[in-house]
């Protein structure tokens, strides 16, 4: 048996994560893996997720018990409200669905089953924006999709291709399955404008184009929840359905507690008893019932109005120093005089830049300058801080230089 198993490829974000703690070099930064740092370099525990912890610790009627099937109803009714916005008529109308997943990933690989059993047609693609995150394509891959691409990134402006986009979304066969980035895409910090995003519904609806939704920074990339929910919203008005992939793990620093949604918004309410027990079937099969300790965390704090509002002020915090550590760098790429041009940094949104960077100029900052980012030239903003930003910006003007 074993034997005859061929080697998998590396995961070429994780696989960062372990060169960069192997390097033991002084002026090591690394940018790889999306994860918020503060501005000493170090993981932040979000001052309200302590409160709620501090809190969970001390309810005497705590216990390890399972969750239901469904998760946690404080985390997935907060959840629901967070994403679809509290007066939302989908919810009021019983039209959503909510299930609680092993955070972002876990939902999309529910979705992809879920689609894998029930999409129609069943020969339906799922389209992925060109690029995105490396995890996609491996998850519906794995559930049985074929996977095709849309165009996204202009690669000379660095900027969103959107005639590019609407053409590959016309063009395709009706009925496919769209993946898009809610907001701060991955990886490239590249998001359409409001305008921009009507048009792509009008595409999508036109076409009769399924869209799922991954949502993993609502807040962390404006520091806005109801911002970072537009689109989800607007295609929610105008009637579509959908489902919706929701992370806790940048927004509220859960990243190892695992905790996410999955959404299932229906046109009728009539829909929802069979979606709603064919996730549920899903997930008992995959993970039985979701992990706990996070969805308690989560769920205290969208419960609870004082700790919620001090969570968005943690969020704001987080996006406000990304967005500095962006001006910072770009304003010194341009006072180097670094060749090119360097304003997409600060344009593009989220945890992420696309810098340009091509992948044999990554492998000599890697090499040479211990500076860790994946080969497609992203960087994880986040990983920039007041200590190595000039580090930084010296080592890419001498390769690009070069
Ligand atoms: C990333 O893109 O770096 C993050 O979303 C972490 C991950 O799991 O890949």
């Amino acid at each position: 048996y074993f034997a005859k198993v061929p080697q998998a490829p590396a995961d070429g974000i994780l696989k960062l994560s372990v060169l960069s703690k192997a390097d033991t070099n002084a002026n090591k930064v690394d940018l790889g893996v999306g994860a918020y740092r503060d501005d000493s370099g170090k993981p932040w525990v979000l001052p309200v997720v302590h409160k709620a912890e501090q809190r969970l610790a001390e309810d005497p009627t705590a216990n390890h018990e399972y969750l239901g099937v469904g998760g946690l109803p404080a985390l997935t009714s907060g959840a629901q409200k967070l994403i679809f916005g509290a007066d939302s008529p989908a919810i009021k109308d019983g039209r959503v669905y909510t299930i609680q997943t092993i955070s972002g990933t876990g939902a999309n690989m529910v979705a992809a089953v879920f689609l894998k059993q029930f999409k129609q047609p069943q020969d339906a693609a799922v389209y992925i924006s060109k690029p995105t995150w490396g995890n996609h394509r491996s998850i519906f891959e794995t559930a049985g999709h074929e996977v095709r691409e849309y165009r996204y990134c202009n690669y000379t402006t660095l900027g969103l291709d959107i005639s590019g986009m609407l053409e590959d979304l016309r063009k395709a066969p009706r009925n496919q399955i769209v993946l898009l980035h809610a907001c701060a895409h991955n990886p490239t910090g590249i998001d359409p404008t409001e305008d921009q995003w009507q048009q792509i519904a009008d595409v999508i609806q036109e076409r009769g184009h399924f869209p799922f939704f991954d949502c993993a920074y609502q807040g962390f990339a404006t520091g806005d929840v109801d911002k970072d929910a537009y689109a989800i919203r607007l295609f929610v008005a105008r009637g579509m359905e959908m489902l919706v992939a929701e992370s806790f793990a940048k927004n509220m620093g859960l990243y190892g507690e695992r905790t996410g949604c999955l959404h299932a918004v229906a046109s009728t309410a009539d829909a929802v008893p069979a979606v709603s027990s064919q996730l549920n079937r899903l997930s008992r099969a995959t993970i039985s019932t979701a992990s706990a300790y996070g969805a308690k965390i989560a769920g205290t704090v969208l419960q609870d109005t004082r700790l919620y509002n001090e969570w968005v002020e943690n969020m704001g915090e987080m996006s406000r120093r990304i967005k500095t550590m962006r001006d910072l760098l770009r304003d010194k790429l341009v006072a180097l005089g670094t060749p090119g041009t360097w304003d997409h940094v600060s344009r593009q949104i989220g945890m992420f830049s696309f810098t340009g960077l091509s992948t044999k100029q990554v492998g000599v900052l890697r090499d040479q300058f211990h500076l860790y980012m994946t080969d497609d030239g992203r960087i994880s903003v986040a990983g920039l801080n007041s200590g190595n930003i000039d580090y930084v910006a010296s080592a890419i003007d001498q390769v690009v230089r070069s």
